[in-house]
Formats: structure tokens, sequence, C-alpha cells
């Protein structure tokens, strides 16, 4: 496939994470159109008109939308970031009840208005709601997955730098698994430029296990730390989608740890986790086979046992 011209990308879902997305989308130039959907019919009318008002200073994007659904139509992606959201202190996967109602409800009819899109799953849990998506739009797994743990890699590299005083584009590292508590480094693989991780003079040697941990920890509870103080996390989830938006439209093969529904992956199969994945314009075009230290394959299976649990609860 080739780069998608005049492509066009919708975003379900006019709250935080929505407007942000859409925002990162028209700044960056991700789609030639950006559509925003809401049951919010006010909501989404003033989104939209908000936005537009910065177009002409966006470049070639464009930007419609409104509270019917035919906004949808003609959507080479969708992402969904309609749903509930964490409250502080709530976990991602206590937002499972609801949002995988929003997921049944909705999937059938988007895909009825766009059957050849890509769709991304944003809303939390995204690991969980991923296999719901798959699950209620018939579509392969290639082409219903979830932005999983691409904010959270960026969140580490973001450290990561920050803590070695490298570029973040030179620091290749990876968090894998659930999109949630149980999410973990794949410390094994990381590199800055060519130099594995484990060999980066850091200036007094290599980082120790201790601060490793550190940076890891605070990774994990970025989420947590963010709500508390504004509420809700939106930009860094708004450019991590546009990023994802981007593999897909300009057919780039990128390599993201994005969320789908894996098939005998180091023994996970039916659970949708994020594990390295090349993306271009067919969705998820192939998982990446990495090798895993024992203790990287020990999470990877509590990881995937969470994630089992949550859908054995909701009955999918
Ligand atoms: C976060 C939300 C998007 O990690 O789950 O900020």
């Amino acid at each position: 496939m080739a780069v998608i011209e005049n492509a066009k990308l919708t975003v379900i879902g006019a709250g935080a994470v929505g407007t942000s997305l859409a925002y990162a989308a028209l700044i960056r130039e991700s789609a030639r159109e950006v559509a925003l959907y809401d049951i919010d019919t006010a909501r989404v009318e003033a989104e939209v008109l908000d936005l537009a008002h910065g177009t002409p200073f966006t470049g070639s994007s464009s930007i419609r939308g409104g509270s019917d659904l035919g906004v949808v139509d003609g959507s080479n992606v969708v992402v969904i970031t309609a749903g509930a959201k964490q409250k502080p202190g709530q976990t991602r996967l206590e937002l499972a009840g609801v949002n995988v109602g929003i997921i049944r409800e909705l999937m059938p009819r988007l895909v009825e208005r766009a059957p050849n899109a890509v769709f991304v799953v944003v809303s939390n849990p995204c690991d969980v709601l991923a296999v719901a998506a798959h699950r209620f739009s018939g579509l392969p797994a290639s082409r219903v997955f979830a932005s999983g743990t691409v904010l959270d890699s960026s969140r580490l590299r973001w450290l990561l730098a920050s803590r070695l005083g490298v570029a973040a584009s030179s620091t290749h590292a990876m968090i894998i698994g659930e999109h949630g508590d149980s999410e973990f480094p794949l410390w094994s693989q990381a590199r800055i430029g060519p130099v594995p991780l484990d060999h980066w003079d850091a200036g007094h040697g290599p980082l120790d296990r201790e601060e490793l941990d550190r940076i890891a920890d605070e990774v994990k509870n970025a989420a947590y730390t963010v709500i508390a103080g504004k509420g809700a996390t939106n930009y860094a989830i708004g450019l991590s989608g546009a990023r994802i938006v981007e593999a897909i439209l300009r057919d780039e093969g990128a390599v993201l740890p994005v969320s789908s529904v894996l098939d005998g992956y180091h023994g996970v199969s039916g659970v949708a986790l994020s594990v390295p994945s090349v993306v271009d314009a067919g969705g998820v075009r192939r998982v990446i086979d990495v090798p895993f230290d024992d203790e990287e394959q020990q999470r990877f299976a509590a990881s995937a046992a969470t994630i089992e649990r949550s859908l054995a609860e909701l009955g999918i």
C-alpha cells in the first residue's frame, strides 16, 4: 500500500483527549482532513469551531465535525477516545465496565460508516477495549488495535534522555505489556544510539538497577501524578495518537509498541498487549518477536494474566 492521499482521520469523543489529539493532528498535519464526533452537539460544534479558527496557521489540514455519525463516513483512520476517564487514584481497569459498553454499541456502527478504516482505541483500559473492539467489529486484529504503551514509551524516552543528557530521538527504549500498572520496560533491548543501555556510560558508569527501577516507576505512575494535579492527561496522549495516525496514513512501517490481539506471542493468545509492532497503512502489519530475558518473560505473562482477568470479569 502507499501513502494515503487526502486521508481522513475521525476522532470519536470531543473530550480533553479527543480534542488534544485532533489539535495535535492539525498542527502536525497528520491527515488532510480531521473530523471530530461526539454525542454532545453543543460541545463538539464549539470544539470544531475553536480548532477551525486556528487552521489558517496549520498548513493544509482541515477540521470538521458534529454529533451526526455521518461525520465518520470515508475515514481512513478512526481513533476512539470516548468514555469515562480516570479519576484521581482510580486505575484504568476500573473503567472497563462502562467503557466496554460504549465500544460494544459504537464499533458496529463505526465499521458500517467506515468499512475500510483502521481503528485505534485510546479509551481506557485500552488493552481490554482493543479485544472488545476486535470482537464487536469482526475486523482482523491488524485493523483494530490500541495506542497501548506508545505514550508510556514516550515518557520513558523523555526521562532517560533527560537523565543521560542525550536527545530523546536517540533514546530507543520501550515500555511493553499492559498500558497500566503491570507495564514494564524492555531494558534488555534499550539502546542510546547504537550503544546498549547497560554499556552507556552516564558519566559515572552505566545506570544502576535502582536508578532504572526508579525511572520505570515514575513512568508507570506518570498518569496518576498528572491526574492528581490537573484532573486528566491529554496533551501527551494526543501527540501519541497523532504519531500512530501518521504511521498508518503515511504507510511508514514504523515500529511502535501498539496493543493488538496477540496469537501465540511469547505464549500469549487472545489478549491485547503492547509489543514492538510494524505499523503501516494496513494497521499492524506484524508484531516483532523480541527476545525476553527471564524477568521480562515473567512480567509479560503477569501482564497478560491481568488483562485476561479483566476480560473474564466482563465476559468477553
Ligand atoms: C495516560 C492515559 C492516556 O497514561 O492512560 O495518560
